[in-house]
C-alpha cells in the first residue's frame, strides 16, 4: 500500500505524458493511490526571485506533497534526446533551499516513465534523469521500464489509453514500484 505523487513534465493540455500518468492512476494495486500534481503555477527558477520573495507557494506545496508521500512517479517527455526544461525547472525549485533536499528527496523512491510519438519511448530522456536523481539522493527504481512509443496509437484523442497490452505493462510496472516503496 502506497500513496504516490505523479508529476508529468509537460504543460500541454493534451500531454501524452499526463495521459500516461492518468492511466497509471487507474491501474494502481488495491489500497494504493497515485495523485497527479499540477506544475503550471511554478515560475522559472530565478535566484533573484528566490532572494526577494523566498520559495513560491506552489513549490512549497509540492515539496510538502512529495515529502509526505511514499514515492514519486515522473512521466517525462523527451526533448532533443534529453529531459524537458519545464520539468528540470520544477526539480531545481524543489531542491531549494538546499536544506529541503533531505526532506523532499533523500531516499525517496522514484520511478521514471515516459511516452513519445516516436519509436524509442523516451529511453534517452529517462537516462538523463538518473544523474539528477542521484545528485538529490533519491532511491531511483530500476526494477522495471515503462517506455511508451508510438503514442498516437496508444492513446485516443481524449487521452484515454486504448492499447490493452500497454495497460498491462503499466499495471505490472506500478505494482513493482509499489512493492519497491515498502522495501
Ligand atoms: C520533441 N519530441 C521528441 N520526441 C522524441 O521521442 N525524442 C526527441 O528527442 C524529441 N525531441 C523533441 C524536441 C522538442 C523541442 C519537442 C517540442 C518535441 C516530440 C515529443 O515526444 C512530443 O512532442 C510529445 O508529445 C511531448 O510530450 P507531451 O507534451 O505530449 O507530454
Amino acid at each position: 500500500m502506497a500513496n504516490l505523487i505523479g508529476v508529468a513534465g509537460s504543460l500541454r493540455r493534451n500531454s501524452i505524458n499526463r495521459a500516461l500518468l492518468c492511466a497509471a492512476s487507474g491501474v494502481m494495486p488495491p489500497g494504493s493511490e497515485l495523485a497527479i500534481v499540477d506544475i503550471a503555477g511554478i515560475p522559472l527558477y530565478n535566484g533573484d526571485l528566490e532572494e526577494a520573495e523566498g520559495i513560491p507557494a506552489a513549490v512549497r506545496e509540492l515539496q510538502d506533497q512529495i515529502a509526505g508521500s511514499d514515492g514519486l512517479v515522473i512521466a517525462t517527455p523527451e526533448y532533443n534526446s534529453g529531459m524537458p526544461g519545464v520539468l528540470k525547472n520544477v526539480m531545481d525549485w524543489l531542491s531549494r533551499p538546499p536544506e529541503q533536499i533531505g526532506r523532499v528527496f533523500r531516499d525517496r523512491p522514484v520511478a521514471i516513465m515516459g511516452a513519445s510519438p516516436g519509436g524509442f519511448g523516451t529511453v534517452s530522456a529517462q537516462a538523463t534523469w538518473l544523474p539528477v536523481l542521484k545528485a538529490l539522493g533519491a532511491r531511483t527504481w530500476s526494477g522495471g521500464r515503462m517506455l511508451v512509443s508510438g503514442a498516437g496509437k496508444v492513446f485516443d484523442d481524449g487521452g484515454e489509453m486504448i492499447d490493452e497490452s500497454v495497460r498491462d505493462r503499466l499495471a505490472t510496472f506500478m505494482a513493482g514500484f509499489v512493492e519497491f516503496t515498502s522495501g
